[in-house]
């Protein structure tokens, strides 16, 4: 054997490698949310406001940020001048041109926003279906006998629900799975805290049992049976009291896919109401909100003024009744029209009218354009999930730098050990001890022939392969080496070890800081 040609081989041989894991913390941005084959860039829907609150200015502004713009159909006809001539036709007029001007001023995805307790509901569902607006939230009672189904397919208008409990959600759709052999495309749930008329017995809003933290599980549990029966995802999403980013991590936490706020949008400047409206959101106090019994037969949530206090005291606002919009109204018993009243609010005329709002109405300091508004959030939300994140991060900091330590000594220890190796074998080669030569250079062969290499993938998988095998093999061989019996195989395999636990950890963390993040990325 030619020591040179052997030498040459020698240095073909690769030594093991170990590689650091290739896993960058991804970037986190909010989720998007999916209503069937519709895509919103950001969980947000605008609430519905009925009485000329939202229309078509506001929700193609918030629907040009990426998130879901919402009409309110509800007395929309006020806005024309002959609704208290022809309120139907007025109202259905006006819904079409709102929609209309929405999607001339918007991309993005706009919704109708319907209360089923209106007289003239088939007639502004219509509307909306023939504008093809993509979704419709139907709220104030259950979505269930009326449904032009296949209609609403054709148009390919989603239709999302509104209510405040898990029975009724039941009740929908199993009317639905029944009558029309399919579900609605996404819930809305509105709990006790927010703005407008509640879908909660007056002594129920205060009662623990019924905040929208503990709505919000009930409903997503009652989904996860039809979303398994039909093969569809059925997002869930929470509103009343949605203020900051915060409110919308947690409530994402607890199973939402997203959330609609009300009243942080009637303070932005694209909000169709008037200026005085808007600036009552910024003034209002927390001592001023108040629930009210609406004349709809419902309880509802204001913000306390003149108006009101007048209502309370008895006082009989002199109305004439423009239609009957509504079946349940009771506006003889409490002595106003609430449409009348809630559209002199619009129109700023406060004194003759007054402001549905949620509770936090109280937080809003200024009006801003809902670009900054969703900026806000966005940014209050990304904060939150950073620092909930921050730690992972830093463990994962640590480990990679353990595991980058390891790989370091891991390599040197190799190196020595082949070091001493070749030396071991250039010292019998001289001395020419025959039977010692003859067993290295047989193993040696070996180990050449197989070309061992050392990735990475061996390490974590522990599948044992052709490489891998070639690898023990160099190992075994310099092993076998009386001067490597000191002790530097049971460091390799100590680091070996030391590397696979830590490597272990490295998609633990990963896992955790998935969990954490709750797939948002
Ligand atoms: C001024 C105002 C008017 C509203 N009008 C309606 C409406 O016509 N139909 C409806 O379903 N919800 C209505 N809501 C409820 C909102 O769509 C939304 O669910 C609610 O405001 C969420 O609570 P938040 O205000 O605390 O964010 C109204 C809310 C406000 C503040």
């Amino acid at each position: 054997m030619d020591l040179k040609k052997f030498n040459l081989m020698f240095s073909k041989i690769e030594l093991p490698r170990l590689e650091l894991p290739k896993f960058k913390l991804p970037k986190i941005k909010m989720p998007e949310l999916k209503i069937g084959d519709i895509k919103a860039r950001i969980p947000i829907i605008q609430g519905g406001m009925g009485v000329g609150i939202s229309l078509s200015k506001l929700s193609s502004a918030v629907a040009r940020e990426g998130g879901i713009g919402v009409i309110a159909a509800n007395a929309i006809g006020m806005i024309e001048p002959d609704y208290f001539k022809n309120g139907v036709e007025a109202n259905m007029r006006a819904l079409r041109n709102e929609i209309r001007k929405a999607r001339s001023l918007s991309d993005g995805i706009i919704g109708v926003n319907i209360m089923i307790a209106l007289n003239d509901f088939q007639n502004m569902l219509q509307v909306a279906i023939e504008e093809k607006v993509d979704i419709v939230f139907l709220g104030a009672g259950l979505p269930l006998r009326g449904i032009p189904i296949k209609e609403i397919k054709r148009a390919n208008v989603k239709v999302v629900p509104i209510v405040s409990s898990a029975r009724a959600v039941r009740l929908i759709f199993k009317y639905w799975q029944k009558n029309f052999a399919t579900i609605p495309d996404g819930v809305v749930v509105e709990g006790p805290k927010a703005g407008g008329h509640l879908g909660f017995k007056e002594e129920d809003i205060e009662n623990p049992d019924f905040r929208l933290e503990n709505l919000i599980p009930e409903v997503v549990k009652e989904v996860k049976e039809f979303e398994k029966q039909f093969a569809r995802e059925i997002p869930v999403i929470a509103a009343g009291g949605i203020f900051d980013g915060k409110d919308i991590y947690e409530f994402l936490k607890l199973g939402a896919s997203g959330v609609q706020p009300g009243s942080r949008f009637v303070a932005t400047e694209e909000c169709d109401a008037d200026i005085n409206f808007k600036m009552s959101f910024v003034d209002a106090k927390k001592e001023d909100i108040v629930i009210i019994h609406s004349p709809v037969g419902m309880p509802g949530r204001a913000i306390f003024n003149s108006f009101l206090k007048g209502v309370n005291s008895g006082e009989k606002k002199e109305f004439k009744c423009p239609w009957r919009c509504l079946e349940s109204c009771k506006a003889d018993k409490v002595n106003y029209c609430i449409s009348i009243a809630l559209n002199n609010a619009r129109k700023g005329i406060l004194k003759q009218g007054f402001a549905f709002a949620g509770t936090n109405v109280y937080r809003i300091d200024k009006i801003v354009p809902v670009k900054e508004l969703i900026n806000e959030i966005t940014e209050d939300y990304l904060a939150v999930v950073e620092n909930g994140i921050s730690r992972i991060k830093h463990e994962y900091e640590k480990v990679k730098k353990k595991l980058m330590g390891l790989k370091e000594e891991y390599e040197k220890t190799i190196e020595r050990g082949s070091n001493l190796f070749k030396e071991e074998y250039n010292k019998a080669f001289t001395k020419g001890s025959a039977k010692l030569k003859g067993e290295l250079e047989k193993s040696f062969n070996m180990l050449a022939a197989n070309s061992p290499a050392f990735p990475d993938k061996d390490i974590r998988t522990g599948k044992a392969g052709m490489k891998r095998d070639s690898n023990n093999d160099f190992l075994q061989l310099i092993s076998n080496s009386p001067l490597f019996r000191a002790g530097k195989l049971n460091k390799i395999n100590w680091l070996k070890s030391e590397y696979i636990e830590n490597f272990k950890l490295i998609d633990k963390i990963k896992a955790q800081f998935m969990a954490k993040t709750f797939g948002l990325i």
